[in-house]
């Protein structure tokens, strides 16, 4: 902070020489009295909770009174130059260490004032008008000062703390693209091999009898890679997302194809799942396969989270420039923690999810310049709504990040 907002300052309030003048000699008049100033002031605060919480200990209160003692000593001291404000400037900076919310300033400002004025009146002074008038404008002075460093202070403490968590999150985004590589070249060395042992299986068990007890054996490994072998799928749409299609599309049939699908697997078969739409959907543009890739996605999430027989509904809705596809389930919900996170890559509750799902349809959310929406509530249900607007937008066309 700069001597030049001191000078400014004083010229602001008129503090001149005879100011000066008049504090250095009102020093030996107030001095006696200044310990009763310092046990009034804190008497005032620590009978406020939301002040008494800066101070630590008894030894930091005892420390501050011989602080407090030592500011009002040199307050009537002079000279009122470059050092004077220099050292009464790392108060407001103390402060800021602390956490002492910077509008107590005010209020303790006026104890002191009050004080020194009941000392000032009390003394044996001719005519103390001109005296108060000067402690007032050096009192101004302080104040001043005060929130000028308390406000340097603290925004380089504001800069600080965004330095850092911009650093930190640098380093997040450069793991996941890692992570994202790694996954990349794994899912592919993992890929071919997976092919052959589940071509190899299958031509085993078509060689066995049909009552042979082994084939029940050999469809139960086939049906492990075929988990493993979708695993992987999702790893490689993470690490290398498909290039977005935008093209005339119809919702309803999105949702169709999707249904016809899903219904086949056992899980599904746990719940009931409805559709709300409208026969007349206008059609859209968007990339009808990744939209099926949403869907496929929350509903699977949703279906994992649902007890037997509870119903998920699928909403879609084209309005005011926008599509939505909505699936709402009664399951457990998400507590506030899995809520944050939920879309993040690999985050996952499941003892075999990958935690992808929800950041693979995020990024297919981004890629038609929408978003993903989640609403939970634990042990209720949860709704999770794709929206991207209806006629695509500038990104159209675009390959996904
Ligand atoms: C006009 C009002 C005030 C003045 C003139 C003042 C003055 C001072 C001074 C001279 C210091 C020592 C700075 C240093 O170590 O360099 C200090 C520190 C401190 N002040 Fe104030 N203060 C004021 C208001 C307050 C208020 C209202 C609170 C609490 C509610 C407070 C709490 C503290 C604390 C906790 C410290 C740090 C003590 C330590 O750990 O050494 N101050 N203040
Ligand atoms: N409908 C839902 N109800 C409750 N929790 C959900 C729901 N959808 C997602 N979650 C929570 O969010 C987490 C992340 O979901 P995401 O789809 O990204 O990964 P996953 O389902 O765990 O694994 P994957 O989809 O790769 O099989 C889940 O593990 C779950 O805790
Ligand atoms: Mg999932």
């Amino acid at each position: 902070m700069s001597i030049a907002i001191f000078d400014e300052l004083k010229n602001y309030v008129g503090f001149d020489e005879n100011d000066e003048l008049r504090m250095k000699s009102l020093g030996p008049v107030v001095s006696p009295c200044l310990p009763e100033v310092v046990d009034r002031f804190y008497e005032t605060i620590l009978r406020h909770p939301g002040a008494r919480v800066v101070f630590g200990d008894v030894a930091q209160v005892r420390r501050l009174r011989v602080s407090l003692l030592d500011w009002l000593q040199t307050l009537f001291c002079g000279r009122y130059d470059a050092e004077y404000y220099q050292k009464r400037s790392a108060i407001g900076r103390v402060h800021v260490r602390v956490g002492l919310p910077q509008h107590y300033m005010f209020g303790a400002m006026e104890i002191i004032w009050q004080s020194l004025k009941e000392i000032i009146y009390a003394a044996d002074i001719a005519n103390p008008r001109e005296e108060l008038a000067s402690l007032h404008k050096l009192l101004s002075l302080e104040l001043g000062i005060m929130l000028e460093a308390y406000k340097e202070s603290y925004s380089e403490e504001i800069r600080r703390i965004e330095r850092e968590s911009m650093h930190e999150r640098l380093t997040r985004a450069e793991h996941l693209a890692e992570i994202g590589q790694l996954a990349a070249s794994l899912a592919h060395e993992i890929k071919n091999p997976l092919a052959g042992i589940s071509g190899a299986i299958q031509v085993l068990r078509d060689g066995l009898a049909r009552d042979d007890g082994r084939r029940s054996v050999l469809d139960e490994v086939l049906r492990h890679i075929a988990r493993l072998d979708n695993t992987v799928k999702d790893l490689l749409v993470y690490a290398r997302p498909k290039p977005v299609r935008v093209r005339e599309c119809e919702l309803n049939r999105v949702v169709e194809r999707v249904l016809t699908l899903i219904r086949e697997s056992p899980d599904a078969k746990r719940v009931v799942i409805e559709y709300i739409g409208d026969r007349h959907f206008p059609m859209i543009a968007a990339d009808e396969n990744l939209l099926e890739d949403v869907l496929l996605n929350l509903l699977q999430n949703a279906i994992h989270a649902s007890p037997p027989g509870a119903r998920v509904i699928i909403t879609a809705r084209v309005a005011d420039g926008f599509a939505e596809l909505a699936v709402e389930d009664f399951g457990h919900g998400m507590d506030e923690a899995v809520q944050r996170r939920a879309m993040e890559p690999f985050f996952t509750t499941k003892a075999r999810g990958t935690g992808l799902g929800l950041s693979i349809c995020q990024q297919i959310a981004a890629a038609h310049g929408g978003v993903l929406h989640i609403q939970s509530r634990p042990g209720a249900g949860t709704t999770v709504t794709l929206r991207v607007p209806s006629r695509g937008n500038q990104e159209r066309d675009r390959v996904s990040p």
